[in-house]
């Protein structure tokens, strides 16, 4: 359900007593009628990070100031290296450090990093206490901040320490986009691209069309893709929150993606340009499972090309990649029993989650690698 304003569009998603809005709009950062009709304290906790404080942490701490006797913050270091054990006990330390109680309520002033460790944060302090995502990234404004995934990284795989536990708002700001550098925007165009395949062709001809406006940071063009793409989100999660099996399409690509991003070492590259490659990697194992045709694989490639992400995997292991990328893939959250389960393209617009033969697993590594 989405309703609107003179100023901002709001999305709702419906999870029974979790439910929450998300809202969309211009300049809503930093005034204090975005953060009304929160769970009342007397504390908040802003948590951010090195890049994202300066810029926008003095806006948000103002707007906060009617609502909170005490406003704490916390920075971060930057960036998915630090998505850890040792960078999350940074937010217990403030929280306990300042005497903060189980009605604190943290707002994560970041991109996924940054909102993935507050939701777990949140999640886990004093056994759960309220948090408000305001992502500042068009990654976490079209998917992370929505859903309630929280998690940290391990060596060994990817998000594998987490929750599932529900902010109360999130605050998409759209203007805070104008800051962000080019290459993490079109990290962002990824995930948006993939709501085409899995749930929305019309979303899917729409983004084409408006490719170069979106990678201009177009105010228009973005405000519609944050709007669709959370709807579509919500809708996914509305019917599984805790992924039993509906919500795992929202993995497209992802399979790959993450055995990209553990393979080289978390940050190498970033992880919408993982996810965008491991869509390329899974439209062709798609199309080798006889699903879909060899041009939408061309057109899904295409787009994903024009905004600015790469289409040709790394190669992580020169001696056998393929059973490099299948020994990262073992451990993906979706795998049962050691079978790897992928996202398919069933057709454009619908997506399945299904095992694979290795040998055409196999090939598919041997001919998406560079
Ligand atoms: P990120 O959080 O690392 O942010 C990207 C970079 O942009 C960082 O250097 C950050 O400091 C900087 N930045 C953020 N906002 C800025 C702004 N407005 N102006 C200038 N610089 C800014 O990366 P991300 O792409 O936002 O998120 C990726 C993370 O999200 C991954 O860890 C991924 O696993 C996670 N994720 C989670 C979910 C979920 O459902 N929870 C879904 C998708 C991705
Ligand atoms: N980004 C996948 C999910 O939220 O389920």
């Amino acid at each position: 359900m989405t309703h609107s304003t003179h100023s901002s569009e709001t999305v709702r998603i419906e999870l029974a007593d979790r439910s929450y809005d998300i809202v969309i709009g211009e300049n809503l950062l930093g005034q204090a009628s975005s953060y009304l009709a929160l769970p009342k304290a007397s504390a908040a906790l802003i948590v951010s990070n090195t890049t994202i404080a300066p810029l926008y942490e003095a806006a948000l701490k103002q707007a906060l100031t009617g609502h909170y006797k005490t406003i704490h913050s916390v920075h971060l270091p930057d960036g998915e290296a630090h998505k850890d054990w040792v960078t999350l006990n940074l937010i217990f330390n403030t929280l306990l450090g300042r005497g903060c109680d189980r009605k604190t309520v943290l707002f994560a002033l970041g991109g996924g990093v940054v909102g993935d460790m507050t939701g777990f944060a949140a999640a886990s302090f004093m056994r759960g206490v309220p948090f408000v995502q305001v992502p500042t990234t068009l990654l976490a404004q079209v998917d992370s901040s929505v859903g309630g995934k929280t998690a940290i990284n391990h060596p060994m795989g990817k998000n594998m320490v987490g929750a599932f536990y529900q902010p109360q708002r999130v605050l998409c700001d759209l203007t805070v986009l104008q800051t962000l550098p080019p290459r993490e925007l079109s990290a962002g165009l990824a995930e948006i691209i993939k709501y085409g395949p899995i749930a929305d062709m019309a979303f899917f001809d729409w983004i084409e069309a408006n490719i170069e406006a979106l990678k201009a940071c177009d105010a228009k063009a973005l405000a519609y893709a944050v709007k669709r793409s959370c709807e579509i989100k919500a809708h996914v999660v509305g019917q599984d929150e805790r992924e039993s099996g509906l919500r795992a399409i929202l993995n497209l690509g992802h399979t790959f993606g993450h055995a990209i991003e553990a393979g080289l070492g978390y940050g190498e590259w970033l992880h919408g340009e993982a996810v965008g490659c491991g869509m390329v990697m899974a439209a062709h194992l798609s199309k080798e499972m006889g699903l879909i045709e060899g041009h939408f694989v061309k057109r899904l490639t295409t787009l994903i090309e024009c905004a600015g992400l790469p289409v040709r995997g790394p190669v992580l292991d020169a001696k056998d990649n393929a059973s490099k990328y299948l020994a990262l893939m073992a451990h993906d959250k979706k795998s049962v029993a050691g079978d790897i389960r992928f996202v398919l393209i069933e057709g454009p617009g619908k997506a399945r989650v299904s095992a694979a033969p290795e040998a055409v697993v196999r090939d598919v590594i041997d001919r998406c690698c560079a």
